[in-house]
């Protein structure tokens, strides 16, 4: 049983490796190796990830692929989409080849105001704090200028600044409610930033108005965004004649109707739904990976989005209009193409560059792509062949690796495999048959 250690944070890197080693590992040596095997022979580098967070051991690496073949908006994209799960990027790329003959993706943003609160206790009467904030307001607001000098040169900076009476939902609950317009950041900081400098100020305007002086006096909870974005919204849609969606087998029609129940079916049922939308997010989470944004901020806003009815429902929407078959996306994004590890990290760097270095307007068009090709690929899969023969093929190189396979006979395992099904079993047996 290993004992609590304080002060490790000061600890060196090789020291932090040798407290776990001693107290974790089962074979310390083994267990360095391994760590150490995925350092960046460039120290400099190594120091640049290191530095990113609080007791960096080591690299943690993920596949990092490239979807060709996305027209979007009639510009052709390849994407950058880092991610472990095999099948992903051959379905991203299939979709992408498929819509690429039938006019492409089209993109669109419908809003880019982001927001955040400051969340506040008052029990007192609540006209006197709206008139309170009413003429505190413009203090508040001006107060910010410093912060928001940059952003303003640019022509964003704060939207709107009011206060929520929440009293209904909570027992003295009220809010700042304040909205933003970051352009090409994702501006958290800046938002939170401008959120502190309002409770500070609003503290101080309130104590010397005596408002906060009352035992039911004005207090300030926190202040934060929200990773709720519903105003800052993106479009992603492809549109074709049902006829040239005929599939091996099946009319176009057929295809088309068959399409929609399934879509129809993940806004009715929540069981459904999350596994729908969970396709949806890898396309799009792998962008926002590839592109140094923060994923767990985009899945949040998005799956709070398919609840934006009450109920937990399908991002994506499909029909059948006239002979046209429709099928599009919806969804919040907060993400951006300056700031954090955008300039930073030499891979996101990189990715950025094939992208062509877009805003994040752009940025946003080529996520929400994304999501709707993939979620595309997994609905055609799952309403045609089925999953499993896809995926399995892709998942081939991981069993092959698994079973410690020579190249020559993973060569030989991925001809066998073209024209039988892949699983675990099958490939052990394979490669038996090969060794014997
Ligand atoms: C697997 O990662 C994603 C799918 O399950 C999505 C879906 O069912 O729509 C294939």
């Amino acid at each position: 049983m290993s004992t609590p250690i304080s002060g490790f944070s000061k600890l060196s890197k090789s020291q932090k490796i040798s407290w776990l080693a001693e107290n974790y590992f089962n074979d310390p040596q083994a267990g360095v190796a391994v760590l150490e095997q995925y350092w960046n022979a460039d120290t400099k580098l190594q120091q640049l990830h290191d530095e990113f967070i609080e007791n960096t051991l080591t690299n943690y690496y993920l596949p990092l692929g490239i979807a060709p073949n996305f027209s979007i908006n009639e510009k052709l994209y390849a994407i950058p989409m880092a991610i472990e799960e095999s099948s992903v990027v051959a379905a991203a790329s299939n979709a992408a080849k498929f819509w690429l003959d039938k006019g492409g993706f089209k993109a669109s943003i419908i809003s880019t105001v982001k927001n955040g609160q400051v969340h506040l206790n008052y029990y007192g009467d609540p006209q006197r704090l709206q008139q309170f904030f009413d003429r505190v307001k413009p203090i508040l607001l001006s107060d910010c200028d410093e912060i928001t000098t940059n952003m303003r040169k640019r022509g964003g900076g704060i939207v709107n600044l009011e206060l929520r009476n929440k009293t209904a939902e909570l027992k003295g609950y009220y809010q700042l409610h304040a909205t933003f317009e970051t352009l090409d950041a994702m501006g958290a900081n800046f938002i939170n930033s401008c959120l502190e400098q309002f409770a500070a100020s609003l503290l101080r305007e309130a104590t010397e108005s005596d408002l906060i002086l009352e035992d039911d006096g004005l207090e300030v909870v926190m202040s934060i965004l929200s990773n709720y974005v519903p105003e800052c919204l993106v479009k992603a849609e492809v549109s074709c004649p049902v006829d040239q969606l005929a599939q091996a087998g099946m009319s176009g029609h057929e295809f088309a109707t068959k399409f929609v129940r399934a879509v129809q079916i993940a806004q009715t049922e929540v069981r459904r739904a999350v596994t729908h939308n969970k396709g949806i997010m890898n396309g799009i989470d792998a962008v926002v990976l590839a592109t140094g944004n923060d994923f767990r901020a985009v899945e949040a806003g998005i799956h709070a989005y398919a609840s934006k009815n009450g109920h937990y429902g399908s991002l994506t929407h499909a029909k059948i209009e006239g002979d046209h078959f429709h099928f599009w996306i919806e969804i919040p994004l907060a993400i951006g193409t300056v700031g954090g590890l955008t300039k930073l990290h030499p891979l996101v760097r990189l990715c950025f560059e094939i992208l062509g270095n877009p805003g994040a307007r752009e940025l946003m068009q080529i996520m929400a792509v994304a999501g709707l090709a993939q979620n595309f690929a997994a609905l055609r899969s799952l309403t045609t062949t089925g999953i499993q023969k896809g995926h399995m093929k892709m998942h081939l190189m991981n069993i092959l690796n698994q079973l410690n396979a020579t190249p020559q006979e993973k060569e030989a395992a991925v001809e066998h495999f073209k024209a039988n099904t892949v699983s675990h079993a099958a490939a052990l047996a394979f490669l038996e048959s090969l060794r014997a």
